[in-house]
C-alpha cells in the first residue's frame, strides 16, 4: 500500500496536509470510529460513541436542530472533535419532490437534470445533510425490479448522460449558506441486473456486458469528479459487490482512477454472512476492508472487530489510513471543520422555495410520456363539457409522491382532482368517483359506470401506489393492479371517450389499455407538483415532449426486453409483422417479440416531420468523426419539443454486437412550421466495443446509422471505418 493519497477534492493541497497532519494524530480506535456510520436505530449508545470518537456519520436524521445537537457532541466533546458527515437518500428531493428519476431520465436533458439535482442540493444542505445517497444510476432492463423507478432506464449511453448531470448538480450547485454537498454514485455494480427482477438477488453476466452495458454510468459519475460510491447489496459472478476486488480495486482505482470514499451499503457487509461468502462477522470485515469498502453503513462488522483484524496483521494499518484519509478529506471539502452547523435559518428560506416548486412543475411537465392520442382527443376541451375523473389515482397524494418521498408531504401534495377542479373553465362540470382501491379492498364499478354516462370525457387515473415501487418492491404481474383493470373495461365500455393515465414506478403491462383506450398518458410519480403538472399537460398548457428510457413490454414473459439486443443467428423480420409465420426464428408462438412501447418513444401534440438524412462522412478513419444530418420540421399547430435521436448499428464484428446503440440525440423547439437541420458529430471512438481480446477496440468495417423518433422508427443510412 503507497502512501496514503487524499482524496481528489474541492479544495487545495493545504486541505490533504491538514487531513494528514490529524490522520497522524488519531488512535487505531478512532480511525476505525471514522469508517462507522450509523442511523438513530442503531443498538448503541449514539452519543457515548461520539464522545469516544467512534463514531463518523450518521444518517436518515432529517431535523437541523437533532443534527446539530450530535454534532455538537462530536465536536466539542470528543478528543479531535473531528465532525459527523450527515448523509441521507434524498435522491430525488428532500421536502420538494421532483419526479422519480426513472421519469426525469424521460425529459432526456441533462440540463434539467442538473438543475433539479442542485435544487434537490439546496433544501437538503439547508437542512443539515452533506451527503446525498445519490444518483442511482443502475441500469435495468427488468420492470419486475422496483428499483428500475429510481434509474435513468436501460440505456449505458442515456444512462452516463443522467449520471455526471446527477453528480454535477448535487456537487456544484450553489447552496444556501455556501454549504456544499458531496455526491454518492450508486449502487456499484451491476445491482439492476438482478436475476428474475427480484431485489438483492444474483447477477451474474460476462465481463464484457457488464463493462460494455451496466458499467458505463458509474464510470461517468466518478469522472464527472464524485466524491464517494456506495457498493450494491448483490453478488456479481459469485462474488459480493461489497466486498469484490474486481470491481473495488481493478476497475474503480485503477482503471478508472476514483480516489473518493467508499461506503457500503445499510449492513451490505454483514450480510456477506448470509452470501455465505463469510462465516462470521470477522471474516466478513476482513473480505470488505481488504477489497477497499471504507467505510460500514449500519453494519457491526468494522465496527467490532477491524481493530483485532489490525492487530493481527490480517488488515494492514496503511489500508485504514488510506479509507480514514479519504474520509477526513471529503470532510474538510465539505467545509464541516470550519462550519459544521447547520443555521435552521436557511431551512425556511429554502424549503419548498417559489423557485424550487416551478422547477419541480417544469421537471414534472418534461417526464410525462404521451403513449397515445388517437383523434387528438389530448388536450381537452373542456369549455361546457362534464368530465368525469374516475380511478384511485385521482385522489392520491403520497402515491404521486415516488417510494423516496424523503420529507415529501401528503398535505402538501395536490391531488389530480384539486389540481383539475383549479385549472379547469367555470363552464365546465367535473366529477370524481374513485370505482376501485388501488389494489384490494371493495370496488363500486357500478357507481363508475354511471359516472362515465353521466360525462362527456371520462378520464381514468389507475395504476400503482408509490409502495409497489422502489427498494425490495418488486412485482411478478405488471398490470393494473387489484381491480383497476375491471374499472377500466368497465367504463370504456359505456362508450364515451376514455383518457387512460397512468401513475407508475416502473413500465407497467398494459395490452389491454393499448388496444381499447384511444389516449394513455404516462404520469409515472410525478413529485410534488406531479398533479398540477398533469392538469397543465390535459388542458395544453404544456404540450408533452417526453420520451420512454426504458421499454414497456406485452407481457412479462417478454423479460428483459430492450432494443439494444442482439440480432441472433436467427433473428425474426421486425418489419412489423408478427413472426408467426416466420418458422425457426429466435421469436414467441404466443408473443411479438416487439415491446409495446419501445425505448426513446414518446409522442407529442404537434406532429414532427423528419426528412432528407445526409451522411456527410461515408467513410471515416478509426480517429475519425462521424456527421450525419436529418432535416425536422414541425408539421403541426402548436409549439413542442422534440428528442431526435441518434443509432448506429455495426454489421459485423469481432464480438456479435446489439441491432442498435444509441450514441446521441438532441432536443429541438420549434413552433408550426419551423424547421431546424440537426447535426450530429459522432467521434469513431464512441463505437469502440469490448473486442475478443477483451479489450476497447475501434474495428473497421460497415455501420447503419439513424435518425429517427425513437429505436424502432428513423432514416437509415450508412457509413464504414476504414482499416
Ligand atoms: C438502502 C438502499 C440505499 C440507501 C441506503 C441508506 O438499503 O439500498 O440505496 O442509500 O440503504 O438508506
Amino acid at each position: 500500500m503507497t502512501n496514503p493519497r487524499p482524496t481528489p477534492t474541492m479544495t487545495g493541497p493545504n486541505e490533504n496536509d491538514f487531513c494528514l497532519a490529524l490522520l497522524q494524530r488519531m488512535t487505531l480506535e478512532e480511525k476505525i470510529g471514522q469508517m462507522v456510520q450509523a442511523d438513530l436505530h442503531w443498538n448503541e449508545d449514539i452519543e457515548a460513541l461520539l464522545r469516544a470518537g467512534r463514531l463518523g456519520s450518521l444518517f436518515t436524521i432529517t431535523d437541523p436542530e437533532v443534527i446539530n445537537r450530535y454534532q455538537r457532541i462530536a465536536v466539542e466533546e470528543s478528543r479531535l472533535g473531528i465532525p459527523l458527515i450527515i448523509g441521507n437518500d434524498t435522491i430525488h428531493g428532500h421536502r420538494t419532490i421532483f419526479p422519480i428519476p426513472l421519469a426525469l431520465s424521460c425529459a432526456w436533458d441533462a440540463g434539467l437534470v442538473a438543475r433539479v439535482a442542485e435544487a434537490i442540493a439546496s433544501e437538503t444542505a439547508a437542512a443539515g445533510t452533506s451527503w446525498i445517497f445519490g444518483p442511482m444510476v443502475d441500469i435495468c432492463r427488468d420492470p419486475r425490479w422496483g428499483r428500475i423507478a429510481e434509474g435513468a432506464g436501460e440505456d449505458a449511453f442515456l444512462g452516463s448522460e443522467m449520471a455526471a448531470a446527477w453528480v454535477q448538480g448535487f456537487q456544484q450547485g450553489r447552496v444556501p449558506g455556501g454549504r456544499k454537498v458531496a455526491a454518492c454514485v450508486k449502487h456499484y455494480g451491476g445491482y439492476g441486473g438482478s436475476e428474475a427482477g427480484k431485489d438483492y438477488n444474483s447477477v451474474d453476466m460476462s465481463d464484457r456486458r457488464l463493462r460494455e452495458e451496466y458499467l458505463p454510468p458509474y464510470k461517468a459519475a466518478v469522472r464527472s469528479g464524485c466524491l464517494s460510491l456506495m457498493t450494491a447489496f448483490n453478488d456479481l459472478n459469485g462474488i459480493p459487490a461489497s466486498a469484490n476486488p474486481f470491481l473495488l480495486q481493478t476497475v474503480l482505482r485503477q482503471e478508472w482512477g476514483f480516489d473518493g470514499l467508499v461506503v457500503s451499503d445499510y449492513d451490505s457487509i454483514g450480510e456477506l454472512i448470509l452470501h455465505g461468502f463469510a462465516n462470521d462477522h470477522r471474516e466478513a470485515a476482513r473480505k470488505s476492508a481488504l477489497a477497499g469498502v471504507e467505510m460500514d453503513m449500519m453494519g457491526n462488522a468494522y465496527h467490532y472487530h477491524l481493530a483485532g483484524l489490525v492487530e493481527s496483521g490480517e488488515v494492514p494499518m496503511a489500508l485504514i489510513d488510506q479509507a480514514v484519509l479519504h474520509i477526513l478529506c471529503i470532510k474538510k471539502d465539505l467545509g464541516l471543520f470550519e462550519d459544521p452547523y447547520v443555521d435552521p435559518a436557511h431551512l425556511q428560506d429554502t424549503l419548498r422555495h417559489p423557485g424550487l416548486l416551478s422547477l419541480a412543475l417544469e421537471a414534472a411537465e418534461k417526464s410525462v410520456v404521451l403513449l397515445k392520442n388517437e383523434d387528438h382527443l389530448l388536450p381537452l376541451q373542456p369549455e361546457g363539457k362534464t368530465i368525469a375523473l374516475i380511478g384511485p389515482l385521482g385522489e392520491a397524494r403520497e402515491d404521486v409522491l415516488g417510494s423516496w418521498r424523503f420529507d415529501g408531504r401528503a398535505d402538501e401534495t395536490p391531488t389530480l382532482l384539486e389540481s383539475l377542479r383549479a385549472a379547469l373553465p367555470q363552464s365546465s362540470q367535473l366529477t370524481f368517483t374513485r370505482g376501485c382501491e388501488i389494489e384490494g379492498g371493495e370496488a363500486d364499478i357500478a357507481a363508475a359506470v354511471q359516472a362515465a354516462s353521466e360525462a362527456d370525457i371520462v378520464l381514468l387515473a389507475l395504476g400503482e401506489s408509490s409502495a409497489m415501487s422502489g427498494e425490495a418492491h418488486c412485482r411478478a404481474h405488471l398490470g393494473l393492479p387489484g381491480h383497476q383493470q375491471a374499472l377500466a373495461e368497465a367504463v370504456t365500455a359505456v362508450g364515451k371517450p376514455v383518457i387512460a393515465i397512468l401513475f407508475a414506478g416502473r413500465p407497467l403491462v398494459i395490452p389491454w389499455l393499448a388496444g381499447h383506450v384511444p389516449a394513455i398518458l404516462l404520469a409515472w410519480q410525478g413529485g410534488s407538483l406531479g398533479a398540477q403538472a398533469l392538469a397543465n399537460i390535459l388542458l395544453g398548457k404544456a404540450n408533452p415532449s417526453a420520451k420512454l428510457t426504458a421499454s414497456f413490454p406485452r407481457a412479462e414473459g417478454q423479460i428483459p426486453v430492450f432494443y439494444a439486443h442482439k440480432s441472433t443467428g436467427r433473428p425474426f423480420d421486425s418489419s412489423g409483422t408478427l413472426q408467426f409465420n416466420q418458422a425457426h426464428k429466435s421469436g414467441y408462438l404466443d408473443e411479438s417479440n416487439l415491446p409495446l412501447y419501445p425505448f426513446g418513444y414518446g409522442l407529442s401534440y404537434t406532429r414532427f416531420e423528419y426528412t432528407d438524412l445526409a451522411v456527410e462522412t461515408p467513410e471515416i478513419a478509426p480517429d475519425g468523426t462521424l456527421v450525419v444530418s436529418a432535416r425536422i420540421a414541425n408539421r403541426g399547430s402548436v409549439f413542442g419539443e422534440e428528442i431526435v435521436q441518434c443509432y448506429v448499428r455495426d454489421l459485423f464484428a469481432s464480438v456479435t454486437r446489439p441491432v442498435k446503440q444509441l450514441k446521441a440525440y438532441q432536443k429541438v423547439a420549434l413552433q408550426p412550421d419551423e424547421e431546424i437541420r440537426l447535426t450530429f458529430r459522432i467521434p469513431a471512438a464512441s463505437l469502440a466495443f469490448y473486442g475478443i481480446e477483451m479489450q476497447p477496440v475501434v474495428e473497421p468495417g460497415g455501420f447503419h446509422v439513424w435518425i429517427g423518433p425513437n429505436s424502432q422508427e428513423g432514416m437509415q443510412g450508412e457509413f464504414a471505418i476504414r482499416a
